[in-house]
């Protein structure tokens, strides 16, 4: 499948300086000289990028929110953190395709006029980060960073940092207090980090694979990207299938494709023919969708709409034998661990919410067991410093919802 991430549909290793030139790689670091912020934030703004890192913001806004804030120097961040369970889309990239991260970064920093940007890259990630060194020692010695980026008269530096392996450290302004040199903690917002983000001063964080595309949009225009996706979701986006499936692994597909095309012609349907009980189309903080939303196309808008997310692309399909609540506990276990636990209104809530799933896996569900879910997310509900305490609602109240009878006990 031809895709815009992996233009040949297939992954085919590191992809050295010479092998992304020879595809048409940084012709738009090329056009920096030729063209202006402004008009790098108009290209990224009209493709309709939404950030691939689970929230969807427009990548464009972003940019042009950094740019306006007057305060410098400005920086920006591509956020490698990658530590959602059954997530690989990003280390994939990194360790294949690094040219196309860094040409993405260099072309962000010029449109928002950073002058430093850094590659918070997951420390589990050996091979990914070898990839990028590399890939930086290259673009360097080829004068596509440095001083005086391929003679556009603008200067930018690039600088590694390895980030903890947690979850919490994916949140943009945890990453931004481990580049500061502090422990993974995610700050109080508003200000947010287009206003004040790395040492105080204006700041882009994008997620990794956003990054990857940036510079096939500068390059080849909004409407070429357009050509990809739906609408309000346009592009490809890059998904990845668990070991459940016949075919685990990543797959980058045009937004708006059928679920359906994903798990069967994509993963080739759950390991031993088995049937579908139910999908989470979004990673662990999505709603559980039933075999019927199968044909549901993929992007923002229709996920929304069938009480769902997109996330940042784990599909997780359950098989007509495997349990909702084992599942909805392992996903209440997670976040409880991984809850930094500097607001207590979200220790709270998730250490309450994983304990009640463990009430029910003992076969003491009940009605009024199940109401107090409810109440405890709603009691917490947007009262932490980032939204990882919004997390577990959707799983949770989606699971009750479409399979009431499995939460009612022995
Ligand atoms: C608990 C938590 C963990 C997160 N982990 C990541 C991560 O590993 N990588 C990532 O890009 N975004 C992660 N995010 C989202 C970031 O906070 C931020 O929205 C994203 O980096 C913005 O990039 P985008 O606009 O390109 O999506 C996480 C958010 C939360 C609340």
């Amino acid at each position: 499948m031809e895709g815009i991430l992996f233009p040949r549909g297939v992954v085919e290793g590191p992809e050295d300086l010479d092998a992304y030139r020879s595809r048409g790689g940084y012709q738009a670091v090329g056009r920096l000289g030729e063209l202006s912020p402004q008009d790098v934030i108009a290209r990224v703004d009209a493709s309709g990028l939404r950030g691939r890192g689970g929230a969807g913001f427009p990548t464009g806004k972003k940019m042009a929110l950094t740019l306006e804030c007057p305060e410098t120097p400005r920086y920006v961040v591509m956020n490698g953190g990658e530590d959602e369970p059954g997530s690989n889309k990003d280390r994939v990239l990194m360790e294949n395709v690094p040219h196309l991260l860094l040409e993405g970064i260099i072309v962000s920093a010029y449109a928002v006029q950073a002058e430093k940007a850094y590659l918070y890259i997951n420390h589990g990630y050996g091979a990914a980060t070898r990839s990028v060194e590399t890939a930086m020692r290259e673009a360097r010695e080829a004068g596509y960073w440095g001083e005086d980026v391929a003679g556009s008269g603008f200067g930018l530096e690039l600088v590694l940092v390895a980030a903890p392996s947690n979850y919490v450290a994916g949140e943009d302004t945890a990453a931004l207090e481990v580049i500061e040199g502090k422990e993974p903690l995610p700050r109080q917002k508003p200000p947010f980090p287009v206003t004040a983000g790395l040492f105080g001063k204006p700041s882009l964080v994008n997620n990794v694979e956003t990054f990857g595309n940036i510079a096939p949009i500068v390059a080849k225009g909004p409407e070429w990207y357009r050509s990809f996706g739906t609408r309000e979701s346009p592009g490809t986006m890059i998904f990845s299938l668990g070991d459940e499936m016949e075919r685990p692994g990543v797959y980058e597909i045009p937004l708006g494709t059928p679920l359906r095309r994903l798990v069967e012609e994509c993963g080739g349907g759950l390991k031993g023919g088995k049937g579908i009980k139910a999908i989470l189309p979004g990673g662990p903080s999505s709603g559980f969708l039933l075999p019927d939303h199968l044909d549901i196309p993929l992007d923002h808008a229709s996920l929304r709409e069938a009480g769902s997310s997109i996330g940042c692309g784990v599909v997780k399909v359950l098989a007509e034998d495997d349990s909702v609540v084992d599942e909805v506990a392992r996903i209440a276990d997670f976040f409880a661990r991984e809850s930094c636990g500097q607001c207590p209104a979200c220790r709270m809530e998730t250490n309450m919410l994983a304990a009640l799933i463990k009430k029910v896996q003992q076969g003491q569900g009940s009605d009024a067991l199940t109401d107090q879910f409810g109440k405890v997310l709603a009691f917490n509900k947007g009262k932490g410093f980032c939204s990882l305490i919004n997390m577990p609602g959707p799983p949770i109240e989606s699971a009750v919802r479409l399979f009431p009878d499995e939460f009612r006990g022995a």
